[in-house]
C-alpha cells in the first residue's frame, strides 16, 4: 500500500507529510530489493577484471573465499549506496533499472574506497572476516583498489545515453573529493587531542563530508541524474547524500566504541588505539569537568592505549556525554538530509523508502 503523502502545487511533499513508520525489517527489504536489481550487472563489471585483483574484489564484495571457491557463509556490505542511487532514479519517477550503471559504479568505488581504508588504518577485519590485504596481502590489495577505481570510471563512461558525460564529470569530482577527505582523516590523527591546535568538530564535519558524504551525495545524485531528474532535484539529492553522511560517519563512530565485532563485522576500539579523531571523543573532550580531564590527561598521554586504557577511554567518553552528542549530531544531520528532499518534487513512494532508510541508518547496528 502506497503510504498517504501530501503533495503541494510545486510537486514538493509537504513538511511532515506522514511516510508509514518503517521498520528495520522494511528498511533491510529495500536493501535486498536494490541489491538483486544491481547484482548482475555488478558481477559482469566484476568480471571484466583482470583475474587475480578480480578475486580479490569478489573476495571483498563476500562471494567468494580466498582462491575463489564460493563464499561459506554471508559477509557482503550493505549496499547501501547502490540502493541509494536506485532509490533517487525511482523518487526521480523514472524505473529503477535505468540507474544500475550508476548503482555498480558508486559500489565500486566504495569497495575501491574500503580496500585502501583498511590499508590506511591498518584494520585486520571486515565484513566478519580478514580485510583484503589481511588476506592477499598489502601490495595485491593496493592493485585491486587500483583496478575497481578504473572499473567504476569505465563502467560509466560506457553506458550509453544523454547523462553519461555528467555523471562521469561527477563521479571525478567524488573521487577527489573523497581522497580529500581521508587525506585529513589521516592527518588529523597527528594533532592533538587539546589545546589551540586541537580538531574542532566543525573541521571533523568538513572531513567526514568529504570521506563519506561525497560518496553518497553522489549515488544519490547519479540516481536522479540518469533517471532523468531536473538539476534542482539532482543538487537536492546530492545535498541529502552529503548530510546523511555526516550522520553515516557519526555512527561509524559509535559502532567503532560500543558496537558489536559480531555484528558490524569490524574491529571495536581500533579507532581509540590509533587515536582517530572521531566525533564521540572531540564531543567528550569539548566537556569541562573531572571526566573530560581523565579523558584528556589518558589520550594524551605518550604511551598507546592499552586494552584496559581503551576501556577506560571508551566508559569516560560516555560519562562526559559524547555517545549522546554523536547521535544528536547524527540526528541533526538527517533532519538536515530530509528537508532537503522534502525542498523538491520526489515519487511518494521511492521518498518514503528514502526515509525509511534514513531513520534505520541512526539506528542501525550494523
Ligand atoms: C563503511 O561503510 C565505511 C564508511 C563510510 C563508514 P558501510 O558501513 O556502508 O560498509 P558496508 O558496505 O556495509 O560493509
Ligand atoms: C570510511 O572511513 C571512509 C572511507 C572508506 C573512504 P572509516 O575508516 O571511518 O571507516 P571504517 O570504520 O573503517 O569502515
Ligand atoms: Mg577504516
Ligand atoms: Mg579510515
Amino acid at each position: 500500500m502506497t503510504p498517504p503523502t501530501t503533495v503541494r502545487a510545486d510537486g514538493a511533499r509537504e513538511t511532515g507529510a506522514a511516510c508509514a513508520p518503517g521498520t528495520a525489517r522494511t528498511a533491510a527489504r529495500t536493501l535486498a530489493r536494490c541489491r538483486d536489481l544491481v547484482r548482475p550487472s555488478l558481477s559482469a563489471a566484476i568480471e571484466r577484471l583482470h583475474p587475480w585483483p578480480g578475486e580479490m574484489a569478489a573476495f571483498s564484495l563476500g562471494w567468494c573465499e580466498v582462491g575463489g571457491g564460493p563464499a561459506d557463509g554471508s559477509f557482503e556490505g550493505k549496499g547501501l549506496r547502490q540502493t541509494l542511487a536506485v532509490l533517487s532514479a525511482e523518487a526521480a519517477g523514472a524505473p529503477g533499472e535505468s540507474a544500475v550503471a550508476g548503482a555498480v559504479a558508486v559500489e565500486l568505488v566504495h569497495t575501491f574506497s574500503l580496500l585502501h581504508d583498511d590499508i590506511m588504518d591498518e584494520d585486520g577485519t571486515r565484513r566478519q572476516r580478514d580485510t583484503v590485504w589481511k588476506a592477499y596481502g598489502t601490495g595485491p590489495a593496493v592493485l585491486a583498489g587500483d583496478a575497481l577505481f578504473a572499473l567504476a570510471v569505465q563502467t560509466l563512461a560506457e553506458t550509453p545515453g544523454p547523462h553519461t558525460a555528467a555523471a562521469v564529470g561527477r563521479l571525478s569530482k567524488t573521487l577527489s573529493g573523497l581522497v580529500r577527505g581521508q587525506a585529513e582523516d589521516l592527518l588529523f590523527v597527528a594533532r592533538p587531542w587539546t589545546g589551540p591546535e586541537a580538531v574542532r568538530t566543525d573541521e571533523y564535519r568538513a572531513m567526514a563530508e568529504l570521506k563519506t558524504g561525497t560518496l553518497l551525495g553522489c549515488s544519490a545524485a547519479l540516481g536522479g541524474l540518469l533517471g532523468g531528474a531536473p538539476a534542482r532535484t539532482v543538487a537536492a539529492l546530492d545535498r541529502a547524500g552529503r548530510h546523511l553522511g555526516v550522520a553515516f560517519q557519526a555512527v561509524d563512530d559509535l559502532l567503532g566504541i560500543w558496537g558489536d565485532p559480531a555484528v558490524t563485522g569490524k574491529p571495536v576500539h581500533g579507532d581509540l588505539r590509533q587515536r582517530k579523531k572521531t566525533y564521540p571523543v572531540l564531543a567528550a573532550l569539548a566537556g569541562q569537568g573531572r571526566h573530560a580531564r581523565e579523558l584528556s590527561a589518558l589520550l594524551n598521554s605518550p604511551q598507546s592505549l592499552d586494552e584496559a586504557g581503551t576501556v577506560r577511554a571508551a566508559a569516560l567518553v560516555e560519562a562526559c556525554g559524547g555517545r549522546t552528542a554523536t547521535l544528536g549530531e547524527a540526528r541533526h544531520h538527517l533532519d538536515a538530509a530530509r528537508a532537503c528532499l522534502l525542498s523538491v518534487p520526489l515519487a511518494p513512494r521511492a521518498a518514503c523508502e528514502i526515509e525509511v532508510l534514513l531513520e534505520f541508518l541512526l539506528h542501525r547496528t550494523v
